[in-house]
């Protein structure tokens, strides 16, 4: 009985949300200027210390059980292998030899160079053998290169309270904040040993940046204002005081400008327009008044849809604690935009622009196609990433990647993340099957027009 109950509230609310939530079109564009000054930032400054000095970079080929160029004699053909063997893309802007999502700076002493992650380790991609700063990178192994980048500057990987990922391409971004926010107070001073937290969040794919500038909430859950300035500098809890933070808030006030600027690349292949054209007419009728409609202008409801209706993993938002996110909103993080504690708990359906380059989907990754997504008879359980981003790997027909069954057994040694295993933590490839009841040729058809969005 109570789940009937729960169901149609759910419902309800899904309805009432839909109906009263405020439609956006691509807002004001932002100040021109702040967007440079963003770019700018985004491309060319390192806001943390180095953690790993050059030495790291050039000697963690001693970890790989394969020949590697030599770092000194071929360094573009080593800096080739570094971001194959660990997922990282070449950077579309000068980078100092470095992949993107990689950049140098000094260690703390200020004198000593050495490199750190940025942004662009999770929001850099490239897909068709181009990088584009907001496209999720959907090959990064953060559980391989982060302990080798330690060991090889003989260090010691510090202890993690969570797992970094379990497959290439989602990252556990959400516990690296949480775990960070237990070690602050209220006024972000450091405090000695950890809060309990009771958060568990899973490893999850990121979402891309062009779809910001529609939304009016963001983050999978849709809690949190999309205008939050604040939100984003989380980053950089490994190090800055409270006081640092007040002095960057305008720096990051730009890079959001520059994050709302951002627009998709278009779809590269001949489309099919009378199918495209019918296929509208089934998202209209079927997809539209969760996900929008996209005219001359984007229409976007922003709507928070309840698990029990979504029904996709449910650990991204069962996993995160009140405590959490009452901490959180007791800092300065959230002093002019807090999370919505009150707010639905569910997925916001995002905005589908540029969809057809931003495959794997769902927000832990775990569908490799479109057509996968809206069938979900077709979802693999367990198979394997695809090599690399090259179009070779692209599937034009079912739009995302092509894949192939993981064979059973162990994982292969030198590459085990490439497995994407739904049975793990927060990984599950169930729900979101609102296409299931359409015909082989509605989805097609579909498919066809989500490619011209
Ligand atoms: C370790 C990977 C990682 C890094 C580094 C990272 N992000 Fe993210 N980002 C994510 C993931 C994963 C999400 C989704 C989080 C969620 O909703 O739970 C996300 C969400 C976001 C969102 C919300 C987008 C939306 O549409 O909801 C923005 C904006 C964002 N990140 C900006 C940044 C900026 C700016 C930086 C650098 C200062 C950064 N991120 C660094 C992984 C990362
Ligand atoms: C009841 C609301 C609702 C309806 C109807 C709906 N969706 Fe969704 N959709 C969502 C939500 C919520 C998500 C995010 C779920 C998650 O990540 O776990 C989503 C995710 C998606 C994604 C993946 C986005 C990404 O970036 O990974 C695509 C593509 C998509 N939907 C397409 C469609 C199409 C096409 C239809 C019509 C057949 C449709 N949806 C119908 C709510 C809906």
């Amino acid at each position: 009985m109570s789940t009937d109950f729960a169901k149609r509230r759910s419902l309800m609310v899904l309805l009432v949300a839909a109906a009263f939530s405020t439609s956006t079109t691509a807002g004001e564009p932002p100040d021109p200027a702040a967007v440079e000054r963003g770019r700018k930032a985004m491309e060319g400054r390192q806001f943390l210390n180095a953690e790993w000095s050059d030495a790291a970079f050039k000697g963690v080929a001693k970890f790989w059980g394969e020949p590697a160029p030599d770092p000194d004699v071929d360094p573009d053909g080593y800096a080739r292998a570094f971001a194959k063997r660990y997922g990282f893309h070449p950077a579309p802007f000068p980078n100092d030899g470095l992949p993107m999502g990689l950049k140098r700076s000094t260690k703390a002493d200020g004198k000593t160079r050495g490199m750190q992650v940025d942004c662009l380790v999770c929001h850099g991609g490239s897909i068709g053998g181009k990088s584009y700063v907001g496209l999720p990178n959907t090959q990064i192994d953060y559980a391989g290169f982060f302990p080798d980048l330690f060991r090889a500057d003989g260090r010691r990987l510090p202890i993690l309270p969570f797992v970094l990922n379990t497959s290439r391409g989602t990252t556990n971004a959400g516990m690296m904040s949480v775990a960070l926010m237990a070690f602050r107070n209220s006024d972000l001073s450091l405090r000695r040993f950890p809060m309990a937290m009771g958060t568990n969040l899973p490893e999850l794919d990121a979402p891309p940046w062009w779809v910001l500038k529609y939304k009016t909430t963001m983050y999978y859950d849709g809690r949190t204002p999309a205008g939050s300035v604040r939100s984003i500098m989380q980053f950089l809890l490994a190090e800055k005081t409270a006081d640092q933070f007040r002095e960057l808030e305008p720096a990051f006030a730009d890079i959001h400008a520059y994050l709302l600027s951002i627009e998709p690349p278009k779809y590269p292949f001949a489309v099919d327009a009378d199918a495209a054209a019918r296929g509208r007419a089934v998202f209209e009728e079927s997809c539209a008044k969760c996900h929008g409609a996209y005219g001359e202008r984007v229409d976007y409801p922003n709507v928070v849809v309840p698990l029990d209706v979504i029904k996709t993993d449910p650990a991204r938002i069962e996993g995160l604690s009140e405590l959490s996110v009452n901490h959180y909103n007791s800092t300065w993080f959230a002093e002019r935009h807090p999370v919505d504690v009150d707010a639905e708990r569910g997925y916001q359906a995002p905005p589908l622009v540029g969809i057809w380059a931003s495959a794997p989907y769902l927000h832990n990754g775990s569908v490799p196609t479109l057509r996968a997504l809206l069938d979900s008879r077709l979802r693999p359980r367990r198979y394997l990433r695809p090599p690399s981003t090259d179009f070779e790997h692209y599937d034009q027909r079912d739009v995302g990647w092509k894949f192939v069954e993981a064979p059973d057994g162990p994982p292969d040694p030198k590459d085990p993340r490439r497995v994407f295993d739904a049975s793990r933590y927060g990984l599950g490839v169930g729900g979101h099957t609102f296409g299931d009841k359409l015909s082989e040729a509605q989805r097609s058809d579909l498919i066809e027009y989500l490619k011209t969005l």
